[in-house]
């Protein structure tokens, strides 16, 4: 991965493989680095923007070679759309497409100028590009002939004077960790299968603890049959693989509240006996994303030190068709004592998340949080866009949307009219856990409402938004590692009041 620093001086006075330029779409005038570069290079700039190649647009990139003009290799420069509607997310892709194009040509140092702009602080600046720079940089190859590893090893900011390059290294210092996270998730995300279990799972729980000095417990499935997760249990009995339940907690301030992560785990969901189909099964490794979200971010917060506490749950099951499975027809009795009638074993998803929601109100979080790839349904309805986010508290979930926002990961808020809540009635026992397939991201989203009771409650349905199907900006095709960056902001932002 690249090291992204700040460092003070002339871009254009040391020799680099290249130096990145910002070009707005509607500003020609040019002047600081860009005007001197032009200069030095006999107004050829000018032309390409005259020619119409250089338009500023955004995510646009061009290659300029220097060809001994400049002690720099190449100028590279990079649309940034208009500059009145720059904001953080417009860095991202912006920068995210150049260091795309630095790693394909095969770049190993850069520098950047940033961009003059009021729109966004120095710091924001510095750590959207840092962010940019990390996730556009990540690779999830297995490929024995790989290629593909990034050229990139050092990004530098370039500072004018000392005062900015410290403050560009705030940003520099919290974009890495946010972005390592990230990618972190990402790569659990993307691991097979085989290889992420619910005891490699929680594995990798337990050395982000050890790392960063979290505390962690790693029960097992006799413990989650004694304690009662009845719902997490029946689960993980098709499976020859046996399920976890996995605690991080961070203590960043005593007497402070308890903010709760949850994230789902099915480390693969293969619909169990109502078996999907193999299309269907297709990006099923990934239905632990939520988990993913859950582990990065508390080991981005163990970082940060923020000065209030995080209770990270993580129920880990595969969901198989084994001998043993749960049935259509069974009834459940979840940790919290209320019963579930099974209508269809795939709505997996719901079942562990009540009993891992139940575990972190017994242990006093509030608020909770949840991300699960929980329903098709929030495809449907949401496209590949952004992540649905349902609670019971508008203005925790207006808090959530904003936070999205902040750190570049879309969320909508979905409608929770009680009336939906009548779909889940059952007559076997005390909520059935399907309610058909109309408003199904919304059903799904009352079933774990039913285990939140009154504690303020936001869930993400990411299964939208944890898988990528292609390149696009800041992202390479396959996991996101969604929810992460939200939910560590989240934090930050309750830490700081
Ligand atoms: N993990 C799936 C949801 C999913 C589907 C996530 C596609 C990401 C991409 C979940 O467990 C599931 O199977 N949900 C069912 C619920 C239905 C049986 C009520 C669904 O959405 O079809
Ligand atoms: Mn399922
Ligand atoms: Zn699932």
């Amino acid at each position: 991965m690249p090291q992204v620093t700040t460092v003070i001086g002339d871009a254009l006075a040391t020799e680099r493989d290249a130096v990145l330029l910002g070009v707005f779409e509607d500003d020609g005038r040019w002047t600081g680095t860009l005007a001197k570069t032009d200069k030095a290079l006999n107004g050829q700039l000018r032309k390409l923007r005259e020619w119409g190649e250089v338009k500023g647009k955004l995510g646009e990139v061009t290659v300029v070679h220097s060809l001994g003009l400049l002690p720099p290799r190449r100028l590279v420069l990079f649309g940034l759309g208009k500059s009145s509607e720059l904001d953080a997310e417009a860095v991202r892709r912006a920068v995210g497409n150049a260091v795309k194009t630095l790693n394909q040509i095969g770049v190993r140092h850069a520098a950047l100028v940033p961009p003059e702009t009021n729109r966004l602080t120095l710091p924001d600046l510095a750590r959207a590009i840092t962010e940019a720079t990390l996730l556009a940089s990540y690779r999830y190859s297995k490929k024995s002939s790989d290629d593909g590893k990034p050229s990139l090893e050092r990004l530098e900011l370039i500072a004018t004077s000392r005062r900015s390059a410290s403050e560009m290294g705030t940003g520099v210092q919290l974009g890495t960790v946010m972005a390592e996270a990230t990618n972190f998730a990402r790569d659990l995300v993307n691991a097979p299968p085989m290889e992420l279990t619910p005891t490699t799972l929680a594995e990798q729980a337990k050395a982000v603890a050890e790392k960063r000095g979290l505390d962690c417990e790693i029960y097992d499935e006799r413990w989650i049959e004694e304690v009662g997760m009845g719902a997490l249990r029946a689960v993980s009995l098709g499976s020859d693989q046996p399920p976890r339940f996995i605690v991080l907690r961070y203590e960043g301030k005593a007497g402070a509240p308890t903010i709760g992560l949850v994230g789902k785990g099915i480390t693969f969901d293969s619909g169990g006996l109502c078996l999907k189909t193999a299309e269907g099964m297709l990006e099923m490794k990934g239905d632990m994303a939520g988990a993913a979200a859950v582990i990065a971010a508390m080991d981005a917060i163990a970082q940060l030190q923020p000065a209030i506490n995080v209770l990270g749950c993580v129920p880990a099951t595969e969901n198989m068709p084994g001998g043993r499975a749960f049935k259509p027809g069974d009834i459940l009795r979840t940790y919290s004592g209320k019963t579930v009638e099974v209508i269809n074993t795939d709505a997996e998803g719901r079942l562990i998340l009540a009993d891992a929601i139940s575990y972190a109100k017994e242990k006093g979080a509030s608020p909770i949080l949840d991300a699960a790839t929980l329903t098709g349904a929030a495809i449907i309805a949401l496209g590949p866009i952004c992540t649905g986010a349902f609670g019971n508290d508008e203005q925790l979930v207006r808090e959530i949307v904003e936070v999205g926002k902040q750190v570049g990961e879309p969320i909508w808020a979905m409608p929770m009219f009680a009336d939906y809540r009548e779909l889940l009635k059952s007559d076997f026992a005390d909520i059935k856990n399907t309610g058909g397939r109309p408003g199904g991201a919304i059903t799904a989203a009352w079933f774990i409402g039913e285990f939140v009771g009154e504690t303020p409650w936001v869930h993400l349905d990411i299964a939208p938004t944890f898988w990528s199907d292609k390149d696009r900006h800041y992202f390479s095709k396959g996991a996101t590692g969604v929810a992460t960056r939200t939910f560590i902001q989240f934090v930050l932002n309750r830490a700081k009041g």
